[in-house]
């Protein structure tokens, strides 16, 4: 008989069984479930809500019932639906009737969203050092580059060089601005719901704090209708994990394009690519190819996620069961992402002759050629014309700029001098964006400064 058979006089139909219980994949909770079941039995004793041998009885048959879960020893059965039941099923019949005591002032609704912030918790701080390792291994690739000079496009034209390190750094500040949205998240995901019941709270007389304590949490759910229907640390995981993919997919779909022939600009390490099973000469950005095609799922767990809740009146709807695979999901894409992340940028090589090739095969120093002439004294409008002439003069006969005599440069204007040649050149146009945040070589030194402090700060904040 079912745990909750009393009220019913016909067993459930097996399709039913199979279809609306979800062990199969919230055995993924049993760990934060007994967790939470200690800490609620504690509570029941400290509270003499249950007697002290109990208790301990029931302290000991869980801490046994979670090792025979952990050791594949436990036959987890559909017909006991959930986690919940079936955990509870084996402490019966490992210690007997005084099992059904654990349950006393508590509702499946308030545990299984008590299991769930549990989950999200330790996803939220796992990705956090996952996230920083990716941010390490591209301040290395900073490092490494210092000096390495690459077009920087716009509209995906060239339009100014930049230092590959700035680049670098680009993705380090969004990824840290991922960090930081993870760990604000945990403000809200670190509140304890036990003690709600199954939505109008218990009339036993429990110590919420003192299980909230217990298990780490910051404080309790102040509204027990609220604390059973709330799934918004679901959405925010799954919504900035689908930002974290974004920022992924995009510094991924570069790689792709860099590791072309087209581009050449860096190559990845053979133990991060794949061959072609019918082309030898292939080398595929496959993993690369795959965390930017990942990114999708990770957007369909969130739509599926809002979209489950939207029309959910309170409290507790069996819906939220569809909150799971997709918060499961979402955590394992993103750590089997991340933990290859790190280790293709640091063995990623940079071929610097090519990015200066392309940088000195292009036009991307007319703007430095439009602020000289604003220097001599024509006003931006008047320089940006001249500079157009020069360009389309000099695309038409195959040249760029540094290729002409400064007689030709004077034939455009008269107030262009010798030093037009120095203030072309790719590092002096690179230096000459010295604001803070620009790419010239002091700037990018400031900027992975202040990255290295702020990752150390962060990790000091955890100790
Ligand atoms: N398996 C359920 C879930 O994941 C647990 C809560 C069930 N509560 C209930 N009253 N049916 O949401």
């Amino acid at each position: 008989m079912k745990l909750w058979g009393g009220r019913f006089t016909k067993p459930t139909n097996e399709l039913v069984d199979e279809y609306a219980s979800s062990i199969r994949f919230d055995q993924k909770l049993a760990k934060y479930d007994v967790k939470g079941s200690l800490a609620h039995v504690a509570m029941l004793k400290k509270c003499d809500i249950i007697s002290a041998d109990d208790a301990d009885q029931i302290t000991a048959g869980l801490k046994k019932v979670l090792s025979k879960i952990e050791a594949g020893e436990a036959e987890l059965s559909e017909t006991d639906e959930d986690i919940h039941m079936n955990v509870e099923r084996l402490l019966i019949e490992e210690i007997g009737q005084v099992g059904g005591k654990l349950h006393t002032g508590r509702s499946r609704n308030d545990q299984v969203a008590l299991d769930m912030r549990l989950y999200v918790r330790e996803a939220v701080s796992e990705l956090i050092v996952l996230l920083k390792s990716v941010q390490q291994a591209l301040i290395g690739q900073a490092k490494t580059n210092i000096d390495v000079i690459m077009p920087g496009y716009t509209h995906l034209q060239r339009a100014q060089p930049v230092l590959f390190a700035h680049h670098m750094m680009a993705y380090v500040f969004m990824f840290q601005r991922d960090v930081e949205r993870l760990e604000d998240s945990l403000k809200r995901v670190n509140k304890s719901p036990l003690g709600s019941g199954a939505l109008a709270g218990t009339t036993f007389p429990v110590d919420r704090e003192f299980v909230a304590q217990e298990l780490d949490f910051d404080g309790i759910c102040d509204n027990s209708l609220d604390a059973v229907s709330d799934r918004d640390f679901v959405v925010e995981f799954l919504s900035n994990g689908s930002l974290i993919g974004t920022h992924l997919s995009r510094l991924c779909e570069e790689l792709v394009q860099w590791s072309s022939a087209e581009f050449h600009f860096i190559e990845l390490d053979d133990s991060y690519t794949t061959g072609s099973s019918m082309m030898p000469q292939k080398k595929n950005p496959d993993v690369a190819e795959l965390v930017r095609g990942k990114t999708g799922r990770l957007y369909g767990n969130l739509i599926s996620m809002l979209t489950t809740l939207k029309g959910l009146p309170l409290a507790y709807n069996k819906d939220m069961q569809e909150d799971k695979e997709g918060m499961f999901d979402s955590h394992e894409t993103l750590k089997g992402v991340l933990q290859l992340f790190a280790g293709m940028i640091e063995s990623m090589e940079v071929d610097k002759e090519s990015m200066y090739k392309a940088v000195t095969n292009d036009y991307s120093n007319a703007t430095d050629l439009a602020d000289y002439l604003v220097n001599k004294g024509l006003t931006f409008r008047e320089s940006h014309a001249v500079v157009g002439q020069v360009v389309l003069n000099c695309i038409q006969a195959d040249v760029y700029l540094l290729d002409l005599s400064l007689e030709e440069f004077q034939q455009y204007s008269a107030v262009i001098e010798e030093d037009i040649f120095e203030a072309l050149q790719p590092e002096t146009v690179v230096n000459a964006r010295a604001a803070a945040g620009g790419t010239a070589k002091q700037s990018v030194l400031a900027q992975i400064d202040k990255a290295e402090k702020l990752l150390e700060s962060s990790d000091a904040d955890k100790v």
